[in-house]
């Protein structure tokens, strides 16, 4: 499997042997972590609107970046490193008639040479420190750069293992204030609000997967553990650690 297809696998939980079906595996999901509402609504707040310039970075199906292009009238470019994805991002504009750039890049090496954008977002690929560093430097100052990732909750989950080298969201904060940015909003979702997507994905993915089982049935134990290990992950979103929309102003 090439660089590229290795980080789309681990950016999806997806094991190797599954790899071959990841397109047929997701189908039942639009949007592969981020909520295109709150999207939207976090870049309205920032001030993002008509002719402004927005880079989705690891944009998956372009969910939100075209919910944006269409609610915002910005203009759009989504990259990803899944042609399948893109593929499906640009039917989506398509039918939701706005016009969106889709490239096929490694988002973390993606340097475009005339695009300084207004705004940047990175939702589900790599940990906030390293999303900082990507997203700040394709951003012009003064613009906003969107990232979610998770942070550690306190309280009764102090001591919690699972919790070990993520940080809180006071923490988060504090990195960004050292570069100089100013964080606009970090919205921690709830733990409710958590199960109601988990059930979504949960669902769709578990549909997917009998499809598939009935066809192949020599990817039942695999498809098996990829099931548990979504539900494992999205069992951790529920309690020890949360994720976080943040809307940072870059200074
Ligand atoms: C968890 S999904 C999130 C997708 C999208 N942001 C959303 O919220 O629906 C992670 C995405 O990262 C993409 N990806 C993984 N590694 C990548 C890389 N190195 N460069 C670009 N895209 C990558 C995957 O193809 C996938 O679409």
């Amino acid at each position: 499997m090439s660089r590229l297809l290795e980080s789309v696998a681990r950016s999806v939980d997806c094991p190797g042997p599954l790899m071959p079906y990841l397109a047929e595996l997701f189908a039942g999901l639009q949007s592969l972590g981020s909520s295109p509402r709150m999207v939207v609504g976090a870049l309205r707040r920032a001030g993002i609107g008509p002719g402004d310039r927005l880079l989705d970075l690891a944009c998956g199906k372009g969910v939100s970046a075209v919910a944006a292009a269409r609610a915002l009238g910005c203009r759009v470019r989504g990259v990803d490193a899944y042609p399948p994805f893109l593929a499906e991002a640009a039917s989506r504009a398509a039918r939701a008639g706005v016009s969106c750039e889709w490239v096929r890049a490694d988002a973390r090496r993606y340097r475009p040479a005339a695009f300084h954008a207004d705004a940047a977002m990175m939702i589900g690929l790599d940990p906030f420190p390293k999303a900082v560093r990507v997203l700040r430097r394709l951003v012009r100052p003064g613009g906003v750069y969107l990232i979610d990732d998770v942070v550690a909750m306190r309280g009764r989950w102090r001591n919690c293992p699972d919790t070990t080298g993520i940080p809180t969201v006071e923490e988060a904060n504090a990195m960004i204030a050292r570069l100089g940015d100013i964080v606009e909003e970090a919205r921690v979702m709830s733990a409710n609000q958590c199960r109601r997507i988990n059930a979504v994905i949960n669902h769709a993915l578990a549909a997917s997967a009998s499809r598939l089982k009935n066809r192949h049935p020599r990817l039942r134990p695999v498809l098996r553990g990829f099931l548990r290990g979504q539900r494992d992950a999205g069992r951790m979103l529920e309690g020890p650690i949360r994720p976080v929309l943040w809307v940072v102003r870059r200074g």
